[in-house]
């Protein structure tokens, strides 16, 4: 019987460097999703039966694939696909001279310290209680379901578990609802850690389009639905990171209703949801337009440091996560929670503030593109945490590493895409202090104009670090 793996393998055929070529192909039906992580593959006698080839060239496929990480060999399981542990370099050091833009942050609010202090207080009421909130505070749970009803949802607190940022909440819903070997759509960029945690859940990335100026390709999302059947789509529909674009009303409506005839769960990741500077119109939740799980954060608002970050969803989904959460942990910090609920009753001064800063660092990025990088234009961009920016042509990877040489970490485009493509674009946050963009920009300039005089970087690879 043919193996899944043979099955995709289809027309592969070669006739030199037999085993490189066989392993190249393994690893991008496994990049693709085709093959899911974990997924036990044929043996080497089956697959060399298969494909009518020698059993020494299968295994020095396997060989090859395992030097880089790309299936592990265990005595007695076989051979299992597998991804590359992916290394993150530590960030640089304060006091380094190096300007990290792979990090998209407004930083600490101006009243945390003073929220701190307050929270001891409510803090000191809970020392008596076991301290494990696997779901999170009433308290917190109502500031949180307020706010939704504010923004013309209305929730209920038991609609809403308190998490340990918006990643960690995704990682929640997919140990919930997540399903191996099952396609999930995403947005092509997207949030990469996003990707990362659907891919080591076993499901097949399926890309859809966004772009700065015209938001989503409806007709190709709506396509990618219908035909793939996936059991979910991850979706940043407000502010969307890195391209800056919000979803319209009627759009959310028209996917919501295609999600429910295809049988597709909606994880709608709300973090920059409220990133907004001068969009001029407010969309309902995504929720409010049909079934949809929302994921939030206090990160982006209030500080990366607190991880605070909460799941909106229907009560009977909320069992199911409440059901699959102690795997992972055994709730959210209490002191953190208490400060959420602190912040939570200050949050037009905390959303004035990000507006501020987003606006003084948006004008910042234009600047510097003007100055520094001749012919590259500053997309549209209402709000949001950074800059999508189209280079031109294939240069970002190569930017990125002459950046690097000048002490400028900036992630490369493709760094963004499920697919490793994207490489004419580059995404500058517009969060940080304008002098330290301005100084940032030169940096970009010195490294554009070095590549463009065909000066060669002194690294060929990019370390891998977190994008935020
Ligand atoms: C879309 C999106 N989701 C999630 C996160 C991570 O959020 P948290 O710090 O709450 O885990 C980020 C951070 O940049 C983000 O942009």
């Amino acid at each position: 019987m043919a193996s899944r793996l043979g099955t995709q393998l289809g027309e592969w055929r070669a006739t030199t460097a037999v085993a490189q070529s066989l392993a190249d192909r393994i690893r991008m039906l496994l990049l693709d999703g085709r093959i899911t992580v974990g997924e036990r593959l044929p043996s080497e006698r089956a697959l060399a039966a298969e494909l009518g080839r020698s059993r020494a060239t299968i295994a020095r496929a396997y060989e090859l694939l395992e030097a880089r990480g790309y299936v592990v060999r265990t005595h007695g399981s076989g051979t299992r696909a597998s991804l590359p542990a992916r290394r993150i370099q530590r960030p640089a050091a304060a006091g380094d001279d190096v300007i990290d833009l792979t990090i998209a942050s407004v930083g600490s609010a101006p009243g945390l310290h003073a929220a701190t202090v307050r929270a001891l207080d409510r803090l000191a009421g809970l020392l008596g209680t076991p301290g494990y909130s696997l779901d999170g505070l009433p308290e917190l749970r109502a500031r949180i379901a307020e706010r939704y009803t504010e923004r013309g949802l209305p929730t209920d607190p038991e609609q809403i578990m308190v998490t340990s940022g918006a990643m960690h909440a995704l990682t929640v819903v997919l140990a919930a609802f997540g399903e191996r070997g099952r396609a999930a759509v995403v947005e092509q960029p997207s949030f990469p850690h996003a990707m990362d945690a659907l891919r080591r859940t076993g499901h097949r990335l399926v890309p859809t389009p966004v772009t700065p100026d015209a938001g989503w390709d409806a007709n190709h999302l709506v396509e990618s639905l219908r035909s793939q059947r996936p059991a979910l789509a991850y979706l940043i529909a407000d502010f969307h990171n890195p391209t800056g674009a919000t979803m319209p009303e009627l759009e959310r409506a028209r996917l919501a209703a295609v999600a429910r005839a295809t049988g597709t769960l909606l994880v709608v990741d709300e973090t920059c949801a409220e990133l907004d500077i001068d969009r001029g119109w407010t969309p309902r939740p995504f929720a409010a337009h049909g079934p949809a799980i929302l994921i939030g954060s206090m990160s982006k608002i209030a500080w990366g440091g607190l991880r605070i970050g909460w799941i909106r969803a229907e009560r009977e989904q909320v069992a199911a996560l409440l059901g699959a959460r102690p795997s992972i942990d055994l709730g959210t910090p209490l002191l953190e929670q208490c400060i959420a609920i602190e912040l939570l009753d200050e949050m037009d001064a905390l959303l004035a503030r990000t507006t501020e800063r987003l606006r003084e660092g948006r004008a910042a990025v234009a600047d510097g593109l003007a100055a520094h990088l001749p012919g590259v234009a500053m997309p549209p961009m209402p709000g949001g945490l950074a800059a999508w920016v189209d280079l031109g042509g294939p240069w970002s990877t190569a930017l990125s590493l002459g950046a690097r040489d000048r002490g400028l970490l900036l992630p490369p485009g493709p760094r963004f895409s499920a697919s490793g493509v994207l490489d004419r674009f580059a995404r500058i946050p517009i969060t940080w202090e304008p002098e330290l963009t301005a100084e940032a920009m030169a940096r970009l300039g010195a490294a554009w104009r070095a590549l463009h005089a065909g000066e060669l970087p002194s690294a060929t690879r990019m370390a891998s670090t977190a994008v935020v």
